[in-house]
């Protein structure tokens, strides 16, 4: 549903007078608000099943991306998580970093910004934003809401090292205290954010996709000895209010992995060594909900470590009094486990993500989204598969597709206080 001017300047004139900024948005239809630990919709608890389709601008065929949100909803995933960036680098500079994926450093055809030797444009063109306001529109008429990350830890579509290393940083944690390059930032998430400022199809703005103090020990630049939680969840304060002041009604999240900053834990998924303060960052004023990612298949931790971390989390939920949602998870495939990290396990992607999401069902965590969305039958075929990727017309999907956002959708029904 798309919000007339009109409907929106009498709600923006309501604002003011309301003594809590929150009570907008859970006035205005088809925008996503909280309500303590649950998300809020048209004045209904929103606990949802949702997923990751990162790749729905960077399609060449938007038929496809129509084509994919139709099979989406139809599976019951409305809420999609996304990239809503893609930095390239005009020169290509052999074995200059970020070291980028498959899409390349120089422009490729979908971009939303590109930089030359410092100087960034951004691409308002039909292969840049335009191609994201078509995305956006899809995504309204079909009743889809996309959370859109706004920046990327990783080399994977440029990311935060493209702004370090063409405004002069070294470091890849520069990206959060160097004043030109989150002058730059909030450049982009200026042009990004107003622009779909009134558009219920946004769920939440995120800050980055996993925000920490260091990255990928090949392909970014190295971390300073300096980075630390603080540091980390002293720019996500600085940008989350920023991005408030822009759109006071779209939700803004962090993006962040998850992990815990508890002094004396030996585990450093649970004592801040890579500079992610969950609690501290959920309790931020700016931020709405708590977010966590769990790939034990990465952080060489097991399943039932990961069951664990999901508990944790509900934990957290309740003591925060704000939702937490685990927006990313994902089990390998055994053949792609053996290949790329040469360790064998005999848990199947359906017995460990149905731990999991029953691990999340019973904390009664406020959502949760695999990643990451796959279907076949697109003009190209399959879309990406990345040994992580849930087909929808796939056995697996039974079980960790429909039968979960049954059990997650039932958590909707019944009595309810919408205030
Ligand atoms: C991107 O451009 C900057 C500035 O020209 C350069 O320092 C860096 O190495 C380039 N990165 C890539 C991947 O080409
Ligand atoms: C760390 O911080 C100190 C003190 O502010 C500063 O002098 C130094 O340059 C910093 N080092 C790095 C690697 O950023
Ligand atoms: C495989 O499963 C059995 C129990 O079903 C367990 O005892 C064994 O340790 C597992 N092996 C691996 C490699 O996980």
């Amino acid at each position: 549903m798309l919000l007339s001017a009109k409907s929106v300047a009498a709600a923006l004139a309501l604002y003011s007078t309301c003594a809590s900024a929150g009570l907008i948005p859970k006035l205005l239809p088809g925008f996503v608000s909280t309500n303590g630990q649950k998300f809020q919709l048209n004045g209904r608890p929103y606990y949802f099943a949702g997923t990751n389709a990162y790749w729905f601008q960077f399609i060449s065929d938007i038929n496809d991306v129509s084509l994919a949100m139709d099979k989406a909803k139809a599976a019951g995933l409305e809420v999609i998580r996304t990239w809503g960036f893609n930095e390239v680098n005009v020169t290509t500079i052999p074995g200059g970093l970020p070291q980028y994926g498959g899409e390349g450093a120089g422009p490729s055809t979908i971009y939303f910004q590109s930089w030359d030797n410092g100087v960034p444009t951004i691409n308002y063109g039909d292969n840049g934003l335009k191609r994201f306001d078509k995305v956006v529109k899809l995504a309204e008429k079909k009743g889809i809401k996309l959370v859109v990350a706004l920046t990327n830890n990783w080399a994977d579509y440029g990311g935060m090292d493209v702004y370090t290393v063409n405004l002069g940083g070294q470091y890849h944690d520069d990206f959060y205290t160097n004043p030109k390059i989150k002058a730059a930032f909030k450049k982009y998430i200026k042009a990004v954010v107003t622009r779909y400022a009134l558009s219920p199809a946004i769920f939440s703005w995120q800050l980055g996709n996993e925000p920490r103090c260091g990255a990928d020990g090949t392909r970014n630049l190295p971390r300073s000895a300096n980075c630390t939680a603080a540091v980390v969840t002293a720019w996500i304060d600085e940008m989350s209010k920023y991005i408030k002041t822009l759109d006071p009604l779209h939700l803004v999240s962090s993006g962040v992995e998850g992990f815990y900053n508890r002094p004396g834990e030996a585990d450093w998924a649970y004592n801040g060594a890579d500079g992610v303060d969950f609690d501290a960052i959920t309790k931020l004023p700016h931020i709405d909900y708590g977010t966590f990612h769990c790939y034990p298949d990465w952080w060489s931790k097991t399943v039932d470590w990961t069951t664990q971390f999901i508990k944790d989390h509900a934990a957290s939920q309740k003591k925060i009094g704000k939702p937490v949602v685990m927006e990313e998870y994902g089990w390998l495939l055994e053949e792609d486990r053996e290949a790329w990290l040469g360790v064998t396990s005999n848990v199947t992607r359906v017995e460990a993500l149905t731990k999991w999401q029953n691990a999340a069902l019973e904390g009664r965590l406020a959502g949760d989204q695999y990643w990451q969305f796959g279907l076949s039958g697109l003009s190209f075929g399959k879309s990406t598969d990345d040994g992580f990727t849930i087909f929808l017309e796939d056995a697996e999907a039974k079980t960790l597709v429909y039968d979960h956002v049954k059990k997650v959708n039932k958590q909707n029904q019944g009595w309810f206080w919408p205030f």
